[in-house]
């Protein structure tokens, strides 16, 4: 009788496993790819030769976008991925650092199942959209008022608009190299190449960053050196009087996820004050840095914050505030606002709702949990590369950090520009790291989450060291 209750259990189990291998071997063209082609090796390889049939690139996004192509995602848990292929992935790309509790935190989705029963969106305002900016101006007192929108990028293009408005002037000066949205004067110079980042006189050019920028865009937007404050405080003296805005992010990943200097944020700010031009601190990342966000932490006081990313809880959401008396710009109230911010899900409850979980669960104590996790992270990863003799350092603050490859520190945007073989071994590197189960950004920077504890950290520590020894040991 035990054995036959052994042998069923046995067949029972195979059968499982049956199941399971033949989802994962299931070829292109069966279950979901029904569109799929024939060549494909794997669910994501056939999602993504089916998506770049109808999507240009294969892809929604060129910053997430890697060679042969990302693999595609399931469903996520804490912080790790399953994908399509039923491979766990440790998450610390985390969309793009928007999930600072990583996948299906159960505090953010209860709080969106309730909101979803009730409607998911109103042509009326919400409780909610009170309750998360309160929440927002009782971290920071700076933040007394704020608008919502969907995104970084409609966030900051409203700060622009909202800074001309208010100074009358148009120009805006903003750091080379750093990303504040996809929006024509805020991309310039967002990638330029040693080929071309200097003007004649030796100061950072405005380079268009699309094919198409117009020359006026250009001309209206002054470039500043990330880690110069001479140069950048002798260019804001002669453009200052002209300026609407200076807009800067203090921990900007693309200028290599570096802290400004206190030395240039004091020249920023001492040039605004001087001259007029309202200071927008980009924290649509850096918000995380601290409990009431970036600013406080570099002694900086904006006039205009942007924010986004984890102030939504994993859904979209963007949100421009400042103090009433700025913030009146968009009042509608006694008659046509002087500068419109709108949209159809502007403050839809639902992000409205994610945001509140998110942040009621990234209180103070959360905040230095996370940030001591990340200086172990490069503490064990610097102590690894000196151990193995490799010259490589790990840039970040706080729960931010990227890998930069050489001897050199890095400071600012040109120091951590990578040419053509460098990027290559970053990419391998990048590539090394998710065969290994492990999913950074491309340009192999990332952000850890609250779910993650000393072991994760470890792991990323060590895969990390493994993976940069291997791939610098094939190069010549
Ligand atoms: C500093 C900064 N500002 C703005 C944005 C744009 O935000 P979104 O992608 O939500 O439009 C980003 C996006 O990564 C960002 O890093």
């Amino acid at each position: 009788m035990d054995q036959m209750i052994q042998l069923t259990f046995i067949w029972i189990i195979s059968f499982i496993v049956a199941i399971q291998v033949g989802e994962t071997m299931m070829s292109p063209g069966q279950g979901h790819n029904s569109g799929a082609t024939a060549a494909a090796t794997s669910r994501s390889e056939a999602a993504y030769l089916r998506e770049a049939k109808v999507v240009p690139g294969g892809s929604m996004r060129a910053a997430s976008w890697f060679k042969p192509h990302p693999p595609y995602a399931a469903r996520g848990e804490g912080c790790f991925i399953v994908d399509i292929d039923g491979r766990r992935i440790m998450d610390c790309a985390n969309n793009f650092f928007s999930l600072i509790h990583g996948h299906a935190f159960p505090p953010v989705l209860a709080a969106v199942q309730e909101a979803m029963v009730k409607g998911t969106a109103f042509g009326m305002p919400t409780e909610s959209e009170i309750m998360l900016a309160e929440t927002l101006a009782a971290r920071n007192p700076r933040l007394e008022q704020t608008r919502f929108c969907n995104s970084g990028t409609e966030a900051v293009l409203a700060a622009v608009k909202a800074a001309r408005a208010i100074t009358g002037r148009e120009r805006i000066a903003k750091f080379e190299g750093c990303y504040h949205g996809a929006y024509d004067w805020i991309e310039v110079s967002l990638d330029p190449t040693p080929a071309n980042w200097n003007d004649e006189n030796g100061n950072p050019a405005s380079i268009g960053t699309n094919a198409g920028t117009p020359e006026s865009v250009l001309r209206e937007v002054v470039v500043l050196p990330y880690d110069d404050p001479q140069r950048c405080a002798e260019i804001l003296r002669r453009e200052g009087p002209t300026l609407a805005a200076v807009i800067l992010d203090p921990h900007a990943s693309r200028a290599g996820a570096v802290p400004m200097s206190r030395e240039t944020t004091a020249v920023v700010q001492e040039a605004c004050r001087r001259d007029g031009a309202l200071l927008i601190v980009d924290e649509v990342i850096s918000f995380r840095l601290g409990f009431s966000g970036a600013s406080p932490l570099f002694g900086l006081q904006p006039d205009l914050v942007t924010t986004a990313k984890i102030i939504g809880g994993g859904l979209p959401i963007g949100a421009v505030s400042g103090s009433a008396k700025l913030m009146s710009v968009f009042n509608h109230a006694d008659g046509k606002p002087k500068v419109s911010m709108g949209g159809t899900f502007s403050g839809n409850p639902l992000s409205m709702a994610a945001g509140l979980a998110s942040l009621a669960n990234y209180d103070q104590a959360a905040v230095g949990r996370l940030n001591g996790l990340g200086d172990l992270l490069r503490n064990k990863v610097h102590d690894g590369f000196e151990k193995a003799g490799i010259k490589a350092h790990v840039s970040g603050l706080g729960s931010l950090f990227r890998l930069h490859l050489g001897a050199a520190k890095v400071t600012g945007y040109r120091s951590a520009y990578a040419g053509p073989e460098t990027s290559q071994t970053l990419k391998n590197i990048h590539r090394g790291m998710l065969d290994e189960g492990i999913l950074l950004t491309p340009n192999c920077s990332g952000a850890l989450s609250t779910p993650m504890s000393e072991t994760e950290v470890s792991r990323l520590a060590d895969t990390l060291g493994a993976v940069v020894a291997k791939e610098l040991s094939t190069r010549v």
